[in-house]
């Protein structure tokens, strides 16, 4: 038995945050915004949204059209490090406002790579157990989180959520391979440092642990080029297939320059590389599956094909998933 791919959904906030409006809030230009990232604008969730906002209108989108009713869903996963509150989970909020009621629901932690892993998990839950219909959720606004006065950080972040339904099948189904990998030595390179349990809310020491987001972006690059280059040859290897059998990549989209470092090594065409960083930036666990939803959507992608996503976030995290849409 395995995974078919019903339909998916994508939700973006309105507002759109471009280079130029940037270079009138820090000491940044659009020159090297774009040269060093790639990225033209992203997309900027407003004070009242919040992750499960978007989540709600991605999963209603990957329903539309479908014959399945929220009551069939057995099993709803979001991915996000950004969620509404720390308690209940995002999943849970999903579920409510879907009105499915029928469905286990719970979020994971992986940060950028978090589409990967919950995938992966829904996976391992629906080939063993009894859940026909599964709703996978990528969910983040890390806009929220970012320091609006280090120009470092705020610039490469944009907010947004995509859905992935779907269904048990006989047979071996279109989820050809999943690997996912970790290395928590390296989880102080990218982090929110306060606001968790370590560092709770605290007036008189909050500016030694703020709740925004650190990186030390060099180090972060490098790892990201590597980790995602094995981490695709290992899913392409795992199910007997090598990068020409590909339609499509879909890399996470943190900088260009980090997709352009894989498809070299990859030996990729452009063609066969999915990119939309310069419209939204990196969105942290929403990246993969809304690209994947614009690739179908947009006919980057038809029934049948061949396409891999690969992803690397904080933690360090990473992970690569084949799969024939
Ligand atoms: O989602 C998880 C994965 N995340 C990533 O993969 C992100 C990985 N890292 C990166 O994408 C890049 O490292 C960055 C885009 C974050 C930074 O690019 P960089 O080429 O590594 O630049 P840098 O941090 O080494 O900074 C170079 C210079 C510095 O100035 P000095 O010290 O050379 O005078 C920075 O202060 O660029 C300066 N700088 C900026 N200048 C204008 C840093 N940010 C900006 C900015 N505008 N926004």
């Amino acid at each position: 038995m395995g995974l078919k791919f019903v339909n998916t959904g994508a939700s973006l906030p309105e507002k759109i945050l471009t280079n130029a409006d940037l270079e009138r809030i820090v000491d940044t230009t659009d020159e090297w915004i774009t040269t060093r990232t790639g990225i033209k604008e992203r997309r900027i969730a407003s004070a009242q949204e919040a992750t499960s906002d978007f989540s709600i209108r991605a999963a209603r989108k990957a329903l539309e059209g479908t014959p399945v009713n929220p009551e069939d869903i057995q099993l709803i996963i979001v991915a996000t490090t950004t969620p509404d509150h720390f308690f209940p989970s995002v999943a849970c909020l999903v579920q409510k406002a879907l009105g499915a009621k029928n469905a286990a629901a719970f979020d994971v932690s992986a940060a950028c790579s978090g589409f990967i892993y919950a995938l992966t998990c829904a996976r391992g839950l629906i080939e063993s157990g009894d859940i026909k219909y599964a709703l996978v959720i990528g969910a983040d606004v890390l806009t929220k989180f970012a320091d609006w006065k280090d120009r470092a950080t705020c610039v490469l972040f944009g907010d947004g959520a995509g859905a992935l339904l779907i269904e048990k099948t006989d047979g071996p189904g279109d989820l050809l391979s999943a690997f996912i990998g970790a290395d928590g030595s390296q989880s102080d390179i990218l982090s929110i440092p306060g606001g968790g349990s370590r560092h709770p809310y605290n007036p008189e020491t909050w500016s030694q642990h703020p709740a925004f987001i650190h990186m030390e972006g060099k180090e972060v690059f490098k790892h990201a080029v590597t980790r995602m280059i094995e981490a695709s040859l290992t899913a392409l290897r795992q199910c007997g297939k090598t990068s020409d059998d590909l339609k499509l990549l879909i890399p996470h989209q943190a900088n260009l320059r980090i997709i352009d470092a894989i498809a070299k090594r990859l030996q990729l065409p452009d063609d066969k590389v999915f990119k939309n960083v310069h419209k939204y930036g990196n969105m942290s666990a929403a990246t993969t599956i809304i690209a994947l939803d614009e690739a179908q959507r947009g006919g980057r992608l038809q029934r049948g094909d061949l396409v891999e996503l690969i992803a690397f976030g904080a933690g360090m995290t990473w992970g690569a998933c084949v799969l024939r849409w």
